[in-house]
């Protein structure tokens, strides 16, 4: 691989002017035409923070430029990466640590920068990682990371508002996760590429972004099998090489224009999908009679006049994803009777139907249970949003709502989905950033 050209870290981006993003959309336009589909950020995070374990550069493909992935960069930035972003690409490299602090707002802004600790640890044996931020969705707990990592031989604490690591060279060990966590296995996956001996991992998570992660660990010389399965093996090695890697799509954000495609009157074809990745969402929506065809790489959907409800459970992959539940709800507030949405992965992901109520929808929340009456007719309103994945469902509540609905705080979107806006306004829609 080509050493990374000496370039200045990535300044920090600048967050203030997207605090206070204001979208407004007139609903009711037929969404018509390709959408296509951005690499995955939840792939990307991870693989970002694997750029620790090597000196040499790593060269990102098919990189979505969300504010999640620049707030990454930008943390590898301030503890001595170099590099750059192209267009929808990364190369950057970790020469040397120059600082293993990554800063609060940085570690604040997404909770991603806990997947520092596993690659700092083993490469440096030292990390200083603020406690995570990103979506106030319920707790966000992260023992099994820490526990897994002093298993390994790590001394943590807390400092302030920092989580400290050391250790002196991390040690293969068997663990199995008490519970499915994507980044607790992200984590423990990275710091046992370069620990002493052994390690095997049990009960990891399933979700092709682990996957697509193990796929560029073993391009960079990683000795990991298992992949794909509830058991990895990873043998330690004394270091990791440079690599070139191509991000797979974002399931989610195809999941939402899948959605949106369902709607009355869409006709949308949904382009550069792994439509392996969405068998959960597929099976409900053909369920619910959605009109889809699938086909190497693409999804045609084709909104029917009227859908059926349906009983859905969020799961762990292969699972029904819990970042679709939100959008899932605001389509079954159109559907023809009432439908049952529980939600068993987050203790408090229900913001957004408060949201949508106040577009017109019925939605009533049991327990870990949202009760969502159909056939509500709504009528744009003033909506606020919390989180990344309600404030698609709300994006969507605008697009059907009759009228203009106004969300504001939307610099949430932008965390997630690239070009939201414009993706949809390609498609038909009337929507438009008010406010920078
Ligand atoms: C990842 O978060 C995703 N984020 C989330 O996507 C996604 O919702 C989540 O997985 C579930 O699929 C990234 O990949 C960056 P978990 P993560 O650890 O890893 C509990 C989005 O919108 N738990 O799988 O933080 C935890 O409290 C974001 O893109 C512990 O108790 O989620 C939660 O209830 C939102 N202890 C459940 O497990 C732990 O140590 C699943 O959490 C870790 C987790």
């Amino acid at each position: 691989m080509p050493a990374a050209r000496a370039v200045e870290p990535v300044a920090r981006p600048n967050f203030h002017h997207m605090q206070n993003i204001t979208i407004s959309i007139r609903g009711g336009k037929p969404l018509r035409g390709n959408v296509a589909i951005s690499g995955a950020k939840n792939a990307t995070l991870p693989e970002l923070a694997a750029v620790c374990l090597s000196a040499e550069t790593i060269e990102f493909l098919n990189v979505p430029l969300v504010e999640d992935v620049k707030v990454m960069h930008a943390a590898l930035g301030e503890i001595g990466a170099q590099g750059e972003i192209g267009d929808n690409s990364i190369r950057v490299a970790m020469p040397v640590l120059r600082s293993p602090l990554v800063s609060l707002q940085t570690a604040r802004t997404t909770r991603a920068s806990v997947l520092l600790l596993g690659p700092l640890l083993a490469r440096h044996g030292y990390a200083k990682v603020s406690f995570p931020g990103g979506c106030p969705i319920g707790e966000r707990k992260i023992n099994f990371h820490l526990q897994g990592l002093e298993r390994m031989g790590a001394e943590i604490h807390a400092e302030d508002e920092y989580i400290v690591a050391r250790c002196r060279r991390l040690k293969g060990i068997e663990y199995d996760f008490p519970g499915k966590t994507v980044t607790g296995t992200e984590n423990l996956l990275m710091a046992a590429t370069l620990a002493e001996g052994t390690t095997v991992l049990g009960n990891c998570a399933l979700e092709p972004e682990v996957t697509d992660l193990i796929d560029l660990l073993k391009e960079m010389g990683a000795d990991i099998s298992g992949s794909g399965s509830e058991t990895i093996v990873v043998r330690g090695q004394t270091g990791l090489h440079g690599a070139s890697h191509r991000v797979i799509p974002d399931r989610i954000e195809a999941g939402t224009y899948l959605i949106a495609g369902c709607f009355a009157g869409n006709d949308i074809h949904v382009l550069g999908v792994e439509p392996e990745h969405l068998g959960s969402l597929l099976e409900i929506l053909r369920g619910m009679g959605a009109d889809i065809t699938v086909s190497a790489r693409e999804f045609h959907i084709k909104g029917g006049k009227s859908l059926a409800p349906a009983e859905v459970t969020t799961s762990p992959y292969p699972g029904f994803p819990t970042d679709l539940q939100a959008q899932l709800t605001t389509l079954l507030t159109q559907a023809s009777g009432v439908s049952r949405v529980r939600e068993t992965i987050f203790n408090d992901r229900f913001h957004h139907a408060g949201e949508l109520n106040r577009l017109g929808a019925e939605i009533k929340i049991e327990g870990d249970t949202a009760v969502i009456k159909g056939q509500a007719r709504l009528r744009g309103a003033a909506l606020k949003t919390t989180d990344l994945r309600a404030s698609a469902a709300l994006v969507l509540g605008g697009l059907i709502a009759e009228g203009k609905t106004i969300i504001q705080n939307s610099y949430q979107l932008f965390r997630g989905y690239e070009n939201m806006p414009d993706k949809l306004q390609k498609l038909g829609a009337d929507i438009k950033i008010i406010q920078g």
